[in-house]
């Protein structure tokens, strides 16, 4: 098979959907893999790097479309790129059909084979390719809130961690999922106090085994919410309602609770965030203050470290993008369910729930193609 990396040219999307090592894969299971000149170099891989482990460097973007059988992403097409998708061709990237009918309707057009990162789904539940970037942001964002932390940065002044003879910082983490968890894990590392909510005993309960004794577990509710942001130096909102808007859990009239200096990193703002006074920012400008209070609000926080993500996302992608390549995507949707489940839109017809309600589509089971 011709597997096709282009270039990402959304605006600072410096990630890229397979790297070197798995390019020597592919090419020693006999595939052709065609990277586009310098769409590694964002994330530090060189041409070089691709073409000693065995790629052929395309000098045009036209080229890699236009031979690849299967195109590997990481973003969503956007629009110079919906002319170049072809009848028949799997493309293999995060997609968001919901967030965008353009999107959706010049997909189906194209008659290729839309298989969604976000959609893939393992039999528990989770969702093994959104998992690595969440990894990514929990830990960022205790590294983001120790830097606006500093005074010269905003901040109160306070070190996480403290020194002998001085008390840490206390961190509030609301929500323990994946993004909290490894907030949690990060600010215990440095030090700090961490008080981390959730509204799920049972994953509290798992947590209180995993997470080191600087980490404190409360049920999340309104009350014990007001009582912790009187004490907190960094809050990290981490909640996620699966499918739905973040509910607002600190309002504007709890900042005054908090203490001047203060910082906010509220992660679920690509779900309209957690904390009512938080709006998307980026990472040219990442923060602003609401009475005293930093808030950070980067909603592409993993885009900051295009290096770790991208490794990252291709350790979590790169399997079934393997085996997509020896077995067809019928043959691999076939013989994994979880896969299935990554098939949006296929030759176009619209096979995942989601994205038929969302404009009203007609829906094709995917058994009837597998
Ligand atoms: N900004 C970014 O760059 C970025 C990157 C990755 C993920 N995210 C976002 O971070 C958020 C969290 O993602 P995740 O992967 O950790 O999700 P997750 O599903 O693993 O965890 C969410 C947790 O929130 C808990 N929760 C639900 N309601 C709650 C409440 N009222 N109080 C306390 N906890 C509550 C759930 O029980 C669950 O444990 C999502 O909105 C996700 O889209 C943002």
């Amino acid at each position: 098979m011709i597997v096709g990396v282009p270039k990402e040219i959304k605006t600072a999307e410096n990630r890229v959907a397979l790297v070197p090592a798995g390019a020597e894969s592919l090419t020693s299971d006999g595939h052709t893999v065609l990277v586009e000149r310098g769409a590694g170099v964002g994330s530090g891989f060189s041409d070089e790097a691709y073409s000693g482990a065995g790629a052929k460097i395309a000098g045009g973007v036209e080229e890699v479309w236009s031979q690849a059988e299967m195109i590997l992403k990481v973003k969503e097409p956007i629009e110079p790129e919906w002319p170049r998708i072809r009848k028949g061709q799997v493309v293999f990237t995060y997609f968001h059909f919901a967030a965008s009918e353009a999107l959706t309707k010049a997909i189906i057009k194209s008659g290729c084979v839309a298989i969604a990162y976000e959609t893939v789904q393992l039999p528990s539940g989770e969702l093994p390719l959104l998992t690595p970037m969440s990894e990514v942001a929990g830990r960022m964002a205790v590294q983001e809130g120790a830097k606006y932390l500093e005074k010269v940065h905003g901040g109160s002044g306070i070190l996480l961690g403290g020194v002998p003879g001085v008390l840490p910082a206390e961190v509030l983490i609301i929500g323990g999922g994946v993004v909290g968890t490894n907030a949690a894990k990060m600010a215990a590392g440095l030090g700090a106090h961490v008080t981390l909510l959730d509204i799920s005993l049972d994953r509290l309960r798992y947590l209180s085994d995993v997470l080191p004794e600087n980490v404190d577990l409360l049920y999340s509710n309104r009350h014990n919410i007001l009582d912790q942001l009187k004490k907190a130096d960094l809050v990290i909102g981490a909640v996620l309602l699966p499918g739905a808007k973040a509910p607002h859990l600190v309002k504007r009239v709890d900042l005054k609770l908090m203490k001047p200096g203060s910082v906010i990193v509220d992660v679920a703002v690509d779900q309209g965030g957690c904390i009512e006074t938080i709006h998307p920012t980026t990472h040219e400008n990442p923060t602003y203050v609401v009475d005293g209070i930093l808030h950070y609000a980067v909603a592409n926080m993993p885009g900051g470290v295009p290096r770790t993500s991208t490794l990252a996302l291709t350790n979590a992608t790169f399997p079934y993008a393997k085996r997509f390549a020896r077995d067809g995507w019928r043959k691999a949707c076939k013989a994994d369910p979880a896969l299935r489940l990554g098939l949006n839109v296929v030759e176009g017809q619209v096979m995942y729930p989601g994205v038929a309600e969302a404009f009203n589509l007609p829906l094709v089971d995917p058994q009837t193609l597998v």
